[in-house]
């Protein structure tokens, strides 16, 4: 008689107790697993505290530190989170190092070859990929709410026609607060899920106005016989006097934009719409946090920032003289489109987006653009230099969504509201797995107090 394993093949022959026996082996192995812990020594002659390890699915383990204030008076100190958890999560794995990012467990290179944008954020707010039943349900779903209210129509002219179009993102999608009184309690899942259904369905249509609005056209409604990046791109380009034919190689191109752009973990403006969500904010509300926190050139303002840098680059010549300023300390310069905070190999969305690229400028005989070849050519450059290599900096995937959009046709300064549209699935879907969690308390981090020690007010005739 030979076991299989340990506990299953071998044990099922054997009498009842036998099992009991091995089932109560195998609880205190598990006990003694869960009980493992980490030993921290103020070093002031206090006790040694011991902390529980946790384990997630994947990745590494956390040391559980809630009880360190409580029980020593100290602070950790981690500003930028370097090695702080902010929460546990079932949607999004990023394994930096191997280049791996997961969707509820499903490899980005997979979802993005074999998944359409409503698969993912299906995928994203459920936990698992639709049947075909439950993908057209939600295709309906969401194009039932495509449409905005005519009074938020109103908001963009409030705007000056050459703002930033994520100065009007921040604005129309806070504006969203003040139109569903319907759904206010976020204590109710079903409320929760028709507010993530209305941002998803409602994004396209916003960006795509703040786009209209800027350059000086009437807006274009929603048209529902489309798919969701179809829409997208003849809410941009069709006027009422001419329609928009849509190529499929170019659809397909911005719907692949959106899948990579879904969601990244608890990145700046994920764990922003985290912390504005814990007190109990209006989703639509810290969804426009979220946007305000994208924006920035170091996240989602990368993509505007790469374009701007390739063109103020202008020529091959000139590479040598930005890669020489974007390694000069004393230079504030950066080469916008390289580095991750995680990815420290390649970032598996680039490698994608690259693809991607090839592809559309294939399709528009645009292989030869100058832009295009300058960017490459600065990528070769980069890839082969000591500093970029020793410090792991790779073209991340706004190096190359750039070039693509830009290809699209969308003009530039639209590129980080794009993004904002696609991680608005990914940032609902983190909101609504924070507030249905029971354990959620509102984020309030501690800080080391570096200012002046307490001191007396002298009056002011006094002072010198
Ligand atoms: N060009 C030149 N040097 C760089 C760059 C760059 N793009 N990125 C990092 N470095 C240097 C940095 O100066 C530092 O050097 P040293 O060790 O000598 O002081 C070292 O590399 C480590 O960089 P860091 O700033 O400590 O790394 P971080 O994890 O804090 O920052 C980053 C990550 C993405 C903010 C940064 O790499 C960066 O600003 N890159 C350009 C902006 C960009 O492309 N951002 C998009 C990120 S992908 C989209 C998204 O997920 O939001």
């Amino acid at each position: 008689m030979e076991a299989c394993c340990r506990y299953c093949g071998f044990c099922k022959q054997l009498d009842r107790a036998a099992v009991v026996l091995l089932a109560k082996m195998k609880t205190v192995e598990n006990d003694m697993e869960q009980k493992r812990t980490a030993t921290l020594d103020l070093g002031n002659g206090s006790l040694p505290l011991e902390f529980p390890i946790m384990a997630g699915s994947m990745g590494p383990e956390v040391v559980d530190i809630r009880s360190l204030h409580a029980r020593s008076g100290v602070f950790t100190y981690d500003p930028g989170y370097f090695s702080t958890a902010s929460c546990s999560s079932k949607i999004t794995f990023i394994d930096g190092d191997a280049g791996i990012l997961l969707y509820r467990g499903y490899p980005i290179e997979q979802l993005a070859r074999q998944c359409d944008f409503m698969e993912v954020c299906y995928l994203l707010m459920n936990g698992e990929l639709p049947t075909s039943d439950q993908k057209m349900s939600f295709d309906n779903t969401i194009k039932e709410h495509t449409m905005v209210h005519e009074q938020l129509a109103r908001f963009y002219t409030g705007f000056r026609r050459d703002a930033h179009p994520m100065a009007v993102m921040v604005g129309v999608v806070g504006a969203l607060s003040a139109f569903y009184h319907d759904a206010m309690d976020i204590s109710d899942a079903a409320q929760r899920e028709l507010s993530a259904f209305r941002l998803v369905a409602k994004l396209p249509t916003i960006t795509a106005m703040a786009y209209k609005y800027n350059i000086g056209q009437p807006f274009i409604y929603p048209h529902n016989n489309l798919n969701y990046a179809e829409n997208f791109l003849h809410m941009m380009f069709a006027t009422p006097a001419e329609e928009y034919k849509s190529n499929p190689v170019l659809a397909r191109a911005l719907d692949r934009i959106l899948i990579l752009h879904a969601d990244h973990e608890q990145n700046a403006s994920t764990s922003t719409v985290r912390l504005s969500g814990s007190s109990g904010a209006n989703p639509f509300a810290c969804i426009s946090a979220g946007i305000a926190c994208l924006w920035g050139p170091a996240h989602g303002g990368a993509n505007e920032a790469c374009l701007n840098m390739l063109e103020e680059i202008g020529d091959v010549s000139r590479i040598g003289e930005y890669i020489k300023r974007a390694k000069d300390k004393n230079d504030s310069f950066k080469l916008m489109g390289f580095g991750h905070r995680v990815y420290k190999n390649f970032d598996p969305r680039a490698k994608l987006m690259r693809e991607t690229c090839h592809e559309v400028l294939n399709e528009l005989g645009l292989q030869n653009d100058p832009l295009f070849k300058l960017a490459m050519e600065l990528e070769k450059i980069a890839l082969e230099d000591e500093y970029f290599i020793s410090r792991k900096l790779y073209p991340n995937v706004d190096f190359y969504s750039g070039i693509v959009q830009r290809a699209l046709g969308i003009p530039v300064s639209m590129f980080t509201a794009i993004f904002a549209m696609a991680r608005t699935v990914g940032w609902i879907a983190q909101w609504s797995e924070m507030i249905s969690d029971p354990e959620y308390k509102i984020g309030r981090p501690r800080q080391l107090y570096t200012g002046a020690a307490t001191r007396d007010v002298v009056t002011i005739a006094l002072r010198k």
